[in-house]
């Protein structure tokens, strides 16, 4: 696997969101109920210049509470970091944004991508793929609020027979957007079929703002192909860093230095799941366990007797219980590796 040249001229230069440089062209996507503090600390480890999210907040939750939803903390030292913002007032959206810059966010994504019903009805997320005027509206108030640059991420539009990306993306590019994010999926696709990539090449076309192209980047070859076959001025990793944080700094690596980074072994990615677990506890109590639960079921992959493990842990009532699982199972690991 090789960069052509005019790619790794391109993937040489920072990537300049706005007014901020991001000395990276990977990016860690926003994953509700997985991109807490405790997540993206893991991925920073192996991708320190990397731009992370938050998981989405809602500004009428912001408007409502007393206290910060916990999901927007951040840690000090942490950056390049955004806070993702989503719900469809523009004076909210602007409120919320003055917030979570307070908070140390250094750009604020705006989430227009979302499937969910729950927030499609109350015309958050994707749907705003249906109301171009409120979305531009959206973005050129949060840009009016606050001194940090304003990003959308969206998808190709509602349903295959209104791909209505390339009219929105240019909306927003005009209402002040310094990034467009596009995961090449339409809302009716939710999460199946392949993301359409030869749409994000279309978007990159018309849009002076950079674009980064997200959907099945999975690991350094995909990366490269969608980075080619894009021209996209980056990418932006989902679910194949579940259970595998290490992703966004294998392609940034690769990208980097034309050379790939050995991925980690079985007692690696196991010994990752452990201190996940334990940082989970430390960070949320009994919740975390909870949340851990998945985790490190995602981890449980491709080593024998993964699928075993798999179902044990994600039972685990205690931190004891799960670090008991998972050093017998490395212990066993160690001993077939020798
Ligand atoms: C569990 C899960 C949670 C997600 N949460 C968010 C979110 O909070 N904000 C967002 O913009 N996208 C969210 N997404 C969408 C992803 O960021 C990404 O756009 C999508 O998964 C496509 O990339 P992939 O094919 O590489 O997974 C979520 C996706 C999953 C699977």
């Amino acid at each position: 696997m090789t960069l052509s040249p005019s790619l790794q001229t391109k993937l040489s230069t920072p990537l300049k969101i706005g007014s901020l440089e991001v000395n990276s062209r990977v990016l860690q996507s926003p994953l509700s109920g997985v991109t807490d503090l405790v997540f993206r600390r893991l991925v920073r480890r192996y991708a320190p210049k990397s731009m992370m999210y938050t998981e989405m907040v809602s500004a009428t939750e912001i408007h409502h509470l007393k206290e910060l939803p916990r999901i927007m903390e951040i840690d000090p030292d942490e950056q390049p970091i955004s806070i993702q913002l989503f719900d469809c007032r523009p004076d909210f959206m602007a409120d919320a944004a003055q917030k979570a810059v307070a908070e140390g966010a250094q750009t604020i994504d705006i989430n227009m991508g979302c499937p969910v019903n729950k927030i499609t009805k109350k015309g958050g997320g994707s749907s705003l793929l249906r109301q171009p005027e409120i979305a531009a509206a959206i973005v050129k108030e949060v840009a009016g609020a606050i001194d940090v640059p304003v990003t959308v991420k969206t998808r190709l539009g509602w349903d295959d027979r209104e791909i209505n990306i390339l009219d929105f993306a240019k909306r927003m590019e005009d209402a002040g957007a310094a990034m467009l994010t596009l995961h090449g999926r339409t809302r009716a696709q939710g999460y199946n079929g392949s993301a359409r990539w030869d749409w994000i090449a279309r978007v990159k076309e018309v849009l002076s703002i950079p674009v980064i192209a997200n959907g099945d980047i999975i690991s350094v070859e995909s990366a490269v192909r969608c980075l080619e076959e894009t021209s996209a001025d980056g990418v932006m990793c989902s679910r194949g860093t579940l259970g595998y944080p290490f992703l966004v700094g294998e392609i940034d690596y690769f990208l980097k230095t034309g050379n790939p980074i050995p991925s980690p072994t079985a007692v690696e990615r196991l010994e990752c799941a452990k201190e996940h677990l334990c940082l989970l506890w430390e960070y949320k109590g009994k919740r975390g366990i909870f949340q851990a639960r998945k985790h490190l079921a995602w981890y449980c992959t491709e080593f024998a007797g993964a699928s075993e493990l798999r179902d044990k842990v994600s039972r685990i009532e205690t931190v004891e219980e799960g670090c008991e699982l998972l050093d017998r199972a490395i212990a066993r690991l160690v001993g077939l590796e020798k």
